[in-house]
């Protein structure tokens, strides 16, 4: 099958690999790509969100199978606008309708969600600008700390947990009286603080039934200790030391299925990966937010991790045969260490020359997140640029061996976190 890939980071190389590893992969395609995807198929200029280009490029190229690699295109519609289209309507999208991706775009609409089905989550309330007043009388008689949510898409930056009333009331202000996010922040939903660890679980699912994916926890804060700015992600583990049989059967019974089965029951059509950003409070799962894709860095430990073949377990999602699949991880532990550029999350330089990548082997691989090639040279091209992955028999000898090669890579500004994992090594 000819399959594109839309997407440009570490998430879309790991998912371009695995896919080129299938004996069901025809032409791979990835939009617009990166270095490294290109080293697995073939790149595309063409933005995510491009419907109409993407409609042309499917049919001038027998695509089969459509995999968006990040929300955007999910949230911006592209499964409706295949399935609406009766020249696309054939071609299948990995992902979500738009409704069901309101599960990522949407924190009110994901509150809801998990309201009707009894999905354990921070209790909430959501206001906008015609309940202002009586949303800062809410967060005067809240406890603190309190978590502010801009409702839709902020680029990972609309939550703000606030230690101070002083704060969470400037912050409510400027979310929906300046729309500090835009129109992500018309509405806002301010819910108790939760103290736990977080971890990322992952299924895939026709709507009806699903499969358990290995689980991750990510690393976001830009420096060792989790000192410091709010990154979209420095490293990630799998698998997660705490998530044992027991804590994952409660995940399991008290969230994953209740969701699919609300997905179901409401007839919301949801195709592809379900990200679970969950949380464990004393022993007990609660969902921080959902995600209608998988997750980046984690998507760099756990597809290392399948040994599924991703392109049939795709195929069993269309055919709606995945409960007849079975999921099968790699007993191997696996580390990610996300090399970024100087100065990420703020402002930072590109077109750095990359040198020293080692070729892949069985124990570890090098993704590529923001690079480019040019000519024979590979550039930095973006706040994260790589992702060394290694598998090994326990943890914390997989960050080393992360570590060892994210010293050798080299380019100039070159960041990365040497404690990745520290919690469980
Ligand atoms: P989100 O964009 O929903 O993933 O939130 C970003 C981060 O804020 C999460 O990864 C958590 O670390 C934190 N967070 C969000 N909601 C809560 C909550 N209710 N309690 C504690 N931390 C939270
Ligand atoms: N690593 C978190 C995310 O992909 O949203």
């Amino acid at each position: 099958m000819n399959i594109l890939l839309l997407g440009s980071g570490g998430r879309e190389h790991a998912l371009a690999l695995k896919m080129s590893q299938s004996t069901l992969c025809g032409q791979l395609f990835i939009a617009p790509g990166n270095a490294g995807t290109a080293q697995c198929g073939q790149n595309v200029n063409m933005g995510v969100s491009d419907f109409d280009k993407i409609k042309a490029f499917c049919l001038d190229n027998a695509i089969d199978l459509v995999v968006p690699g990040s929300e955007e295109a999910l949230v911006n519609g592209i499964y409706d606008f295949f399935k609406k289209d009766a020249a696309l309507q054939h071609i299948p999208v990995m992902g979500p309708s738009q409704e069901g991706a309101q599960l990522e775009g949407s924190k009110a609409y994901a509150k809801l969600f998990m309201e009707r089905h009894g999905i354990p989550t921070a209790a909430y309330r959501e206001f906008n600008v015609h309940s202002y007043d009586e949303g800062v009388a809410y967060l005067q008689q809240h406890s603190l700390p309190i978590v502010l949510k801009a409702d839709g898409l902020a680029a990972g930056k609309g939550v703000v947990i606030a230690t101070t009333y002083e704060e969470a009331v400037e912050e409510f202000e400027q979310m929906i009286k300046s729309a500090k996010f835009g129109d992500a922040s018309k509405v806002v939903v301010i819910e108790e603080f939760l103290a736990g660890i977080e971890l990322s679980v992952f299924a895939i699912t026709d709507g009806h039934t699903y499969q358990i994916l290995p689980e991750a926890k990510d690393y976001k804060r830009i420096g060792e200790g989790d000192q410091g700015l709010n990154t979209g992600g420095m490293g990630a583990v799998s698998p997660v030391p705490f998530a044992d049989q027991a804590f994952m059967e409660k995940v399991e019974e008290q969230i994953i299925r209740p969701t699919i089965a609300g997905l179901s029951a409401e007839g919301i059509i949801y195709n592809g990966f379900v990200f679970f950003g969950l949380i464990n409070v004393g022993g007990e799962p609660f969902v921080i937010e959902y995600n209608c894709r998988m997750g980046d860095p984690e998507t760099e430990v756990v597809m290392p991790r399948l040994k599924n073949d991703l392109l049939e377990l795709f195929n069993a999602v269309i055919a709606g045969q995945l409960a007849e699949q079975t999921i099968y991880a790699d007993e191997r532990a696996a580390a990610t260490v996300m090399l970024v550029s100087k100065g990420y999350p703020e402002a930072y330089n590109k077109n750095k020359v990359i040198t020293g990548i080692p070729a892949p082997t069985r124990d570890q691989m090098v993704f590529h997140a923001g690079t480019r090639q040019e000519g024979n040279e590979v550039l930095t091209n973006g706040g994260r640029v790589l992702a060394v992955t290694s598998l090994a028999a326990n943890l914390s000898m997989a960050l080393a061996h992360s570590v060892q090669t994210a010293e050798q890579v080299n380019f100039e500004g070159k960041v990365y976190r040497r404690d990745i994992g520290y919690e469980f090594v």
